[in-house]
């Protein structure tokens, strides 16, 4: 047995270059046994990427790694995996359509006849989830499972591998904030187990609770490594950024405006069950100059609300107005002509193509309009320019508009897309998770901008989990519940009281 305090990964003078980017240079930094280790640092100062060095994803282009002191050559996931490493990505990899039990077993050989695996693995599995605490439904389809449910699979599969150190990346960006203490909970057992965690995240407050020992990347290089007692928030968000970071903002009260959209009773079928409804009876009216939250826990109807605002599926009842228009049967595209623009929660399904260049993803929506098309010609220069215009007022880090977003850090692809959307003649703005991965400079530079649309006369409904954020930046704050906007608040009403009502204990 390894004592605690003992290093369980080195890493010695780790560099990494991409095409036009040094990612990583001259890395030391050293894990200890038992620990939770926190990474930290701004969008592209690359922690993803280390870490996907150290589980053999990429290779560096020199130095060195050492596991319990040895040095550690073959990297590649498998070797990583028989070395005890296991990796959770900031995106799951896990088959929807098949069930848990047979997502853990994929990959695995068993003892037993391929008739007698499934029983074997399911045995085997239910051990491992036993002595961790981790409890998962084996049979149910990964599709029908909450992303807090896929998460803990992910967590057992590589546990069940065999996993001493497990790396989670960014794992809270996708989760409630119950969830989030849940995993919390999970990770701390853990850890008491024995299993040394090195965790991602922007959150300060999620790293001041959880972590033992905190880094701090920036540009590629680790510019402190702090035990938690010894630091502060404001330390850890200076140390990262270069600057303090404000966390209050002054909000102009404007008059309100005419207004711009309005949800007139809403409401939808649930497809599988003809008498539940999914949305009932939502109106929710949008004027210019306002930005109106809807608060909720995920999954009680803002994704369904979201889509029936685009266009991109039809509710069962009720009309949409977009400047007392009926726009209820109009498509994607004629809204965004009208006006709309939509920042998704899911950017790499609906934000981004993510195989396309930065400049073909500014103009997505827009390609086929005055001026980037004329006649029926594109025009380069003219979308290179508005490319290069939005990368630099967004601070989108990248060596060129040519690379494709695939390519850039998590943080970076938020800052494609809300560019976009906030760089066009926009009336009324659908706002999603804006700020889910990013750092706290670009937090505060993206709630800035909404602030600054909101004041040039653009209605906002902007929907996020982050209580926080809901609070900081509304006019008004609805909070929706299993479908239903079940009250409302404004941002002198309690956190407790917003967040019982969130849970569906109304007042
Ligand atoms: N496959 C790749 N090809 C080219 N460049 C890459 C690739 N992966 C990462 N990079 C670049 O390396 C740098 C570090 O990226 P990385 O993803 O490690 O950042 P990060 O710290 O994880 O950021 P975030 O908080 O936004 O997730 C960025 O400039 C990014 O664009
Ligand atoms: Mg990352």
């Amino acid at each position: 047995m390894l004592m605690a305090e003992e290093s369980h990964i080195t890493f010695r003078n780790i560099t990494k270059t991409f095409p036009g980017v040094l990612a990583l240079r001259n890395i030391n930094l050293e894990i200890k046994h038992g620990q939770i280790h926190a990474l930290l640092g701004e969008n592209g100062a690359g922690k993803s990427t280390l870490m996907n060095i150290l589980y053999g994803l990429y290779h560096q282009d020199s130095g060195e790694i050492f596991l319990d002191g040895e040095k550690y050559a073959l990297n590649t996931p498998k070797n990583a995996t028989a070395h005890g490493i296991g990796m959770i990505h900031q995106h799951f990899m896990l088959i929807p359509n098949f069930t848990i039990l047979e997502n853990i077993m994929l990959g695995q050989t068993s003892p037993k006849p391929p008739k007698l695996e499934k029983d074997y693995f399911r045995k085997e599995i239910l051990k491992v989830s036993a002595k961790f605490g981790i409890e998962v439904d084996l049979d149910l389809l990964v599709e029908e499972v909450s992303v807090g449910m896929q998460q803990k699979v992910e967590i057992l599969k590589a546990l069940y591998k065999g996993a001493k150190l497990l790396i989670l990346d960014e794992p809270t960006s996708v989760l409630t904030p119950q969830e989030s203490q849940e995993l919390f909970k999970m990770l701390h057992d853990l850890n008491n187990k024995g299993t040394t965690i090195i965790f991602i995240s922007h959150k300060l407050n999620e790293v001041m609770q959880i972590s033992d020992t905190i880094s701090v990347l920036r540009d590629g290089e680790v510019v402190a490594t702090l035990p938690k007692s010894q630091t502060s928030q404001e330390e850890l968000s200076r140390l990262m950024v270069g600057r303090n970071v404000n966390n209050k903002y002054d909000k102009a009260s404007e008059p309100i405006g005419e207004e711009i959209f309005r949800i007139d009773n809403i409401s939808l079928h649930d497809p599988h069950n003809k008498g539940r409804f999914l949305l009932k009876d939502i109106s929710i009216q949008i004027s210019k100059g306002e930005i109106v939250g809807i608060a909720g826990v995920d999954q009680n109807g803002q994704e369904e609300l979201a889509e029936i605002i685009c266009a991109l599926r039809a509710a069962t009842f009720g009309n949409l107005y977009m400047c007392r228009h009926d726009v209820t049967n109009s498509t994607t595209r004629q809204l965004i002509e009208l006006g709309l623009s939509f920042i998704p929660s899911d950017r790499r399904n609906q934000g981004l193509v993510m195989d396309f260049s930065i400049a073909e993803n500014t103009i997505l929506e827009t390609h086929y309009q005055k001026p980037f098309t004329r006649g029926f010609s594109l025009q380069p220069q003219v979308i290179s320019d508005y490319a290069e215009m939005i990368v630099k007022e967004y601070d989108v880090r990248t060596p060129s508009i040519n690379v494709p977003v695939k390519n850039l850090s998590g943080g970076n692809q938020q800052k494609v897309i809300i560019g976009r959307e906030l760089s066009r003649n926009t009336r009324f703005l659908l706002v999603m998770q804006p700020t889910m991965g990013l750092d706290v400079g670009a937090i505060e530079f993206v709630h800035q901008r909404l602030l600054k649309a909101r004041q040039g006369g653009m209605a906002i409904l902007m929907i996020s989990t982050d209580l926080e954020e809901v609070r900081k930046l509304s006019d008004r704050i609805l909070v929706m519940y299993e479908g239903k906007i079940i009250g409302q608040a404004d941002s002198t009403t309690s956190i407790e009281k917003i967040g019982m009502m969130m849970a569906g204990f109304f007042q």
